[in-house]
């Protein structure tokens, strides 16, 4: 039973593993949890990230202090907070999905955009996807050792617990 709920449980990281290795990444905006802020350098966060197609923007914010609205980029420099593109703003724990291979602007209205409270996100294509049928093609190589080494990081640390047990 126990050594059955090991193996469960070995299968369920694996999943996770396998799925972080492939992207569809979730970008705290800012660095953090909370970081929606007026005293954060977005332009710094950003510049520091990689964004890909299907990534997700997480905004954790106080809701009555601040919201989040995708806007052009006009508004995006003006601090323009009025026909915004969309208002991505609900709990204070929002995420919106970068869908296209596209710049997002994103202010926060109610006069914190003056503060610094912007941020513009460069989004790229997605990288290419490690395939087994092509192994010489140099990046995806690199993408599948990646793999295979948390694996077997991970085999390596969990299996004398499962042989332990099982
Ligand atoms: C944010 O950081 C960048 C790069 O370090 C710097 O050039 C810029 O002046 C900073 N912006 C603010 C508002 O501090
Ligand atoms: C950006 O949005 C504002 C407000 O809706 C609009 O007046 C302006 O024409 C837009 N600019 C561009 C370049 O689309
Ligand atoms: C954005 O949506 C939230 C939640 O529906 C709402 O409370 C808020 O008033 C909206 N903000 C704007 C600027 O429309
Ligand atoms: C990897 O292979 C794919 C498909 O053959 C190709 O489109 C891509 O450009 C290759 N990447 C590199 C870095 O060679």
């Amino acid at each position: 039973m126990d050594g059955l709920m090991k193996t469960a449980l070995w299968l369920v990281s694996l999943a996770n593993i396998l799925k972080a290795a492939q992207g569809e990444n979730i970008h705290f905006v800012g660095g953090g949890k909370y970081n929606w802020a007026p005293n954060v350098n977005f332009t710094e966060w950003s510049s520091d990230e990689h964004f890909y197609v299907k990534d997700w923007l997480y905004f954790g914010f106080d809701k009555n202090m601040y919201n989040v609205l995708e806007v052009n980029e006009t508004s995006y420099e003006k601090c323009i907070d009025t026909d915004f593109i969309t208002n991505i703003t609900k709990g204070g724990r929002d995420v919106f999905q970068l869908s296209e291979v596209r710049q997002y602007f994103f202010i926060s209205g109610r006069g914190f955009c003056f503060n610094g409270l912007k941020v513009a996100v460069n989004v790229e294509d997605v990288p290419p996807k490690p395939s087994p049928s092509s192994p010489k093609n140099a990046s995806s190589s690199i993408s599948c050792c990646r793999v295979c080494l948390l694996l077997t990081a991970f085999w390596t640390f969990v299996s004398p617990f499962i042989l332990l047990l099982g």
